[in-house]
């Protein structure tokens, strides 16, 4: 039998844990034409969750290109990506997709080939001869250009967003934002999960992006989903679990979808046909997978300095909620001063260790907070 719980890909159908509410602000967000900025941790479900809502768009009225930025990393293959995605989303069969290319990009040079599924697929290389045109431009003024012609609601994803802060300039970025605002029929949605550089794109002033949309922050999904999902998922392949180990389950993960899904997985493995799920098995499933990651969570440990463990000590053991400026955390975990824990805090954002949330600073790797939890 199949394990029913994935974790690393894009998942839908069956795989897909509630976000009702979400599917539904995205949705009127497109409906509207707006520009959002969609950010959470990482593998917290935004990919997973903006491909089910343009998949549930009515073909007829809609046409949906999504763009993963995560290979880019300038104006070229920014350009190229677009001019692909563009294309594709557009037409499926070959002839059309050339006319598409050549009536849409100047200086392109589009070539057909067929993937895996023998589907044709579009690639693009530069007519050296035009140099002058400006590409940048051209590519960027598409979606509106096509909407018109196919008369055809567009709503363009950028995902891995964060990336553009990785090109050498930000033409990129001050392009897309004075072409964005004249797109007043299209939709956009900028989705990235490095949160701080996508809030920094937007709330920073001096940034070309700066209020150029609405955010968005996704959150975790609340166990309350997480106890039916879990519990039918056990059911229909013969095995029980019960409220109180889904309960203990979701505290361990925070109900972080990915790390959720990652725990349930070799918990069911764990759980032999009409059986049910014993709290053993939670603490044995825990410890397999901890035991997969300790090499490398010894070594980022080791390259820790000793202030910034036990900032991440104290806010494993406490929770996100803790207050870690507070003169009871400095005590507790001996940091000594104020001043000691904010350069901490500094450290561990920028390498990526910990995020800040609304609710306060979080250890985003679920796996990561429990090891440090089992150190002590
Ligand atoms: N709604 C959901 N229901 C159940 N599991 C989910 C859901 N959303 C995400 N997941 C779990 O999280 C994993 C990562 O999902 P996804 O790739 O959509 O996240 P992401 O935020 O786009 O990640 P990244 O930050 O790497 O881009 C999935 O493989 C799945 O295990
Ligand atoms: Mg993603």
């Amino acid at each position: 039998m199949r394990n029913p719980f994935q974790y690393g890909g894009v998942v839908s159908g069956e795989s897909f844990c509630n976000r009702t509410k979400e599917a539904q602000d995205l949705r009127r967000s497109v409906e509207n034409a707006e520009k959002l900025f969609v950010y959470s941790e990482r593998r917290l479900g935004k990919t997973s969750l903006i491909r089910k809502v343009l998949a549930e768009l009515p073909e007829e009225q809609y046409l949906t290109i999504y763009i993963d930025l995560w290979p880019t990393d300038g104006e070229t293959s920014f350009v190229l990506a677009c001019a692909k995605a563009f294309s594709e989303a557009m037409n499926s069969s070959v002839d059309k997709l050339l006319h598409t290319a050549k009536t849409f990009f100047s200086r392109l040079v589009p070539a057909v080939t067929t993937n895996d599924e023998g589907r044709p697929v579009v690639t693009f290389g530069f007519d050296q001869k035009r140099p002058d045109v400006p590409l940048l431009e051209e590519v960027l003024a598409m979606p509106a250009k096509v909407g018109q012609k196919e008369g055809k609601r567009v709503v363009v994803v950028f995902d891995e967003f964060q990336q553009i802060l990785e090109y050498e300039s930000d033409v990129v970025e001050r392009l897309l934002r004075s072409s964005i605002q004249h797109q007043t029929d299209v939709a956009y949605i900028f989705c990235g999960s490095r949160k701080h550089l996508i809030r920094k794109m937007f709330m920073d002033s001096q940034r070309p992006m700066y209020r150029s949309g609405a955010h968005y922050p996704l959150g975790l999904i609340d166990e309350s989903h997480w106890q039916k999902f879990i519990a039918e998922k056990f059911v229909i392949t013969g095995k029980r679990i019960s409220t109180e180990t889904i309960s203990s389950l979701c505290a361990l993960t925070e109900g972080h979808p990915f790390y959720t899904q990652h725990l349930c997985h070799p918990l069911w493995e764990l759980c032999e046909e009409g059986e049910e799920v014993s709290s053993e098995m939670i603490s044995q499933a825990t410890k397999l997978l901890l035991d997969r990651e300790s090499y490398a969570f010894m070594n980022l440990w080791d390259s820790l300095s000793r202030n910034s463990r036990r900032l991440l000590k104290g806010v494993a053991a406490e929770g996100s909620g803790v207050r870690v400026f507070s003169s009871e955390f400095l005590r507790k975990y001996r940091l000594g001063s104020s001043s000691n824990a904010q350069r901490a805090v500094e450290l561990l954002l920028k390498k990526d260790i910990i995020d800040k949330e609304e609710s306060g600073i979080v250890i985003p790797d679920r796996f990561f907070r429990l090891w440090i939890n089992s150190k002590q």
